[in-house]
């Protein structure tokens, strides 16, 4: 079969292999989740991901090929995440591509975490195309991309503290509602009153694009220590919290897409699972005269399609890694 692309991702706690074919078309797209081991510590755990990665790699990179009904001699290229990351995380996807490429004889493809979350909007909406702003939001990164063509990324702004799930995360910690944050306090959030606390807009008008939610974090701490747990509605707590980190995110993301002059926005990572974010996105993409693209949730938080499709540009080209090739927990946004 033409151009069929094994993808494998373990950059953070998903174990997760996929096969896409021509790089849109998802044969299969396997995730292996390892919150129920991550939970009972309120965030990921990076030595346990590793060792959890090691254990279910294989079965899922196995599982990925039957449902895609493929062969290792079939495959084209096995593409593979070399980072942002956690280092060790990595190791285990690299080595795992490493060895398979070995054994067949093909070629590997290294992606970019952040990039390939940028091709996840390309396998749900194949009509979208460059040039758009992509607001990326998940447990470990939140930033604006100004995505000009495959090869022209520019990372706008970042957060400087805590990505925007892992303030979710830890706010939830806090109050003691579980783990992942995220859901939790967007259904809690539902029955708040957003406007109930005021809490800060950090950066709201700092003339970039860069974003710190930790301080937001903290003010939410002292503000239930203060006023005493017992007293407070937690749904108006969360509510305002959300308010206040969403409005932030929601006003760059459109200014930066004013700015750049493009017409399309894409939502990714974990946080686009945010009820509340998806609905103050699509009114304020409408009221810009935006078009924003929010692509399932399956292809929003980290999964391998998104690597397949990413790397499959790189098939046509020969871009290639040599066989050795370290995967980097830092490594810079670039295609
Ligand atoms: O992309 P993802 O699955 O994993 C990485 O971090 O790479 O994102 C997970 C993050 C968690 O911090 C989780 O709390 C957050 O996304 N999240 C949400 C929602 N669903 C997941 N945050 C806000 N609202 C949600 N509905
Ligand atoms: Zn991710």
């Amino acid at each position: 079969m033409e151009g069929l692309i094994l993808g494998i991702e373990t950059s953070c706690d998903e174990t997760a292999a996929a096969v896409v074919k021509g790089g849109e078309e998802i044969l299969s797209n396997v995730v292996a989740s390892q919150v129920e081991f991550h939970k009972k510590f309120g965030g990921v755990v990076p030595e346990i991901a590793s060792r959890k990665h090691v254990e279910t790699i294989n079965l899922v990179v196995q599982e990925a090929l039957e449902q895609a009904a493929v062969d290792f001699k079939d495959l084209a290229a096995v593409a593979v995440t070399m980072g942002p990351g956690l280092i060790g995380a990595l190791l285990v996807g690299a080595i795992t591509a490493q060895a398979i490429a070995y054994a067949w004889q093909l070629p590997v493809i290294g992606v970019q975490h952040l990039v390939s979350h940028l091709w996840a909007k390309f396998l749900a909406h194949r009509e979208l195309d460059f040039p758009f702003v992509a607001l990326l939001a998940s447990g470990g990164h939140t930033g604006l991309i100004y995505a000009e063509s495959a090869e022209n990324l520019e990372l706008l702004g970042e957060t400087l503290d805590d990505a925007a799930g892992e303030a979710f995360d830890k706010v939830a910690k806090f109050l003691e509602l579980g783990y992942p944050g995220g859901p939790i306090i967007d259904e809690l959030a539902k029955q708040g009153n957003p406007r109930a606390i005021n809490f800060p807009r950090a950066m709201l008008e700092s003339g970039d694009y860069n974003f710190s939610l930790s301080g937001l974090k903290t003010a939410v701490v002292n503000y239930v220590k203060r006023e005493g747990r017992e007293r407070l509605r937690i749904p108006d707590v969360c509510a305002s919290f959300q308010e206040a980190l969403l409005e932030v995110l929601v006003v760059k993301t459109v200014r930066a897409a004013k700015e750049k002059g493009v017409k399309q926005i894409v939502l990714a990572g974990g946080v686009a699972a945010n009820n509340r974010l998806r609905e103050w996105l699509a009114e304020a993409a409408r009221e810009a005269g935006l078009k924003l693209f929010s692509p399932p949730l399956e292809l929003c938080t980290d999964n391998a399609a998104m690597v397949a499709a990413a790397a499959f540009p790189k098939l046509a080209k020969g871009d290639f890694l040599p066989f050795n090739a370290a995967p980097q927990a830092n490594l810079p946004l670039s295609y």
